[in-house]
């Protein structure tokens, strides 16, 4: 019955036992993870997107190559969760449906325009800095396929953080003008990094049942302090200031205190009134379509191969 089940349930989750996919799980459980693990899937494949506009328009084969390699490497992260979210019995070309209805989420920050080259180095510092704040403890997520793709992903992610922050290292190194887009970059993407975190702890009707079930293992906040925390001595070493008056160490803390993200802001881009909503949506609607010929090349000759093999 039910009951044992979801008594057994409760002692894996309690013994921080893995959850897999063949394994009894309550309905909301399945739900939940099927709702945060296809979000994410898609955050990684919709930011190809702000990064890819400037591929063909890197300074240098250098910059070319490590940027067409982390583009790479975020649709490899997206192939990673849809994996994971199929174990749950979800299907992923109704997962990208869903996405392009507008019917699933996807992560705030990639509604938001790269306007200079200095935004690659920023994405890499303070978008994919703020992933690896809120990845690391998802490697200890209760449910076994998100953690281990999670645990594969995050080893990629430094290298991404890495290589955004050496890229600013340069242009800091670089003229007054370069200096200058790097400082308006900054400007433009340290709120809306904040923002990844999610809501504040008291309107984040997801966060006490993930954490229970442990889907979750910190709050939106408490990561969100975390990214901080780290950011600021680098934002030091590299020399540009963040665009906070409020943010000043607090010794009682042992944190540094920061002022309130405009969550007006964050709602209206949630809900698709962002710059680039529209934008990100068309063309993942038009690759979607464009790509429609592969996925039935590939279908047929499964449905050719397998009838060979069966014969
Ligand atoms: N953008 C869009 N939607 C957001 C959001 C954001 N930044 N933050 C919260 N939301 C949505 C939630 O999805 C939820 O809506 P839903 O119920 O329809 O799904 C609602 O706002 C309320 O938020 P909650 O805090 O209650 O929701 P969660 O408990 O799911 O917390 C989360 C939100 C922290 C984003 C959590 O879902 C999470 O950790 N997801 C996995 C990590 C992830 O998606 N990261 C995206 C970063 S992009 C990335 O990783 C690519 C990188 O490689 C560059």
């Amino acid at each position: 019955p039910d009951s044992a089940h979801q008594a057994h349930f409760d002692a894996a989750i309690a013994a921080d036992r893995r959850i897999e996919p063949r394994d009894w799980m309550p309905e909301g459980y399945r739900k939940t993870l099927v709702r945060q693990v296809s979000q994410h899937a898609h955050s990684e494949i919709i930011g190809m997107q702000p990064e890819g506009d400037w591929i063909a328009s890197a300074p240098s084969l250098r910059r070319k190559a490590i940027l067409l390699a982390k583009v790479q490497d975020e649709a490899g992260h997206g192939l990673y969760l849809y994996a994971a979210a199929e174990t749950l019995g979800v299907d992923r070309a109704d997962l990208t449906q869903r996405l392009v209805d507008g019917r699933q989420k996807y992560s705030s920050i990639f509604n938001y325009p790269s306007l200079t080259f200095a935004d690659v180095g920023v994405i890499g510092w303070l978008v994919d800095g703020a992933a690896i704040c809120n990845q690391v403890p998802l490697c200890r997520s209760s449910f076994g396929p998100y953690a281990r793709a999670m645990v594969r992903i995050c080893k990629e992610e430094s290298f991404h953080q890495r290589q955004g922050y050496e890229l600013l290292m340069r242009m800091m190194e670089g003229t007054e003008g370069q200096r200058a887009m790097v400082q308006d970059a900054v400007d433009r993407w340290w709120w809306p990094s904040l923002m990844m975190f999610g809501p504040p702890d008291d309107e984040s009707p997801n966060t006490a049942r993930s954490m229970a079930w442990g889907i979750k293992r910190n709050t939106n906040d408490e990561l969100r302090q975390k990214f901080v925390d780290m950011t600021v001595p680098q934002a030091d070493k590299l020399g540009v200031t963040l665009p906070d008056p409020e943010l000043v160490w607090n010794d009682e803390r042992g944190h540094y205190d920061f002022g309130d993200p405009d969550w007006n802001e964050f709602k209206q881009v949630v809900s698709g009134a962002g710059p680039c909503n529209a934008e990100r949506i068309a063309r993942r609607r038009a690759a979607h379509e464009k790509g429609a010929w592969v996925r039935e090349a590939a279908a047929a000759h499964a449905r050719k191969h397998n009838t060979e093999e069966a014969a």
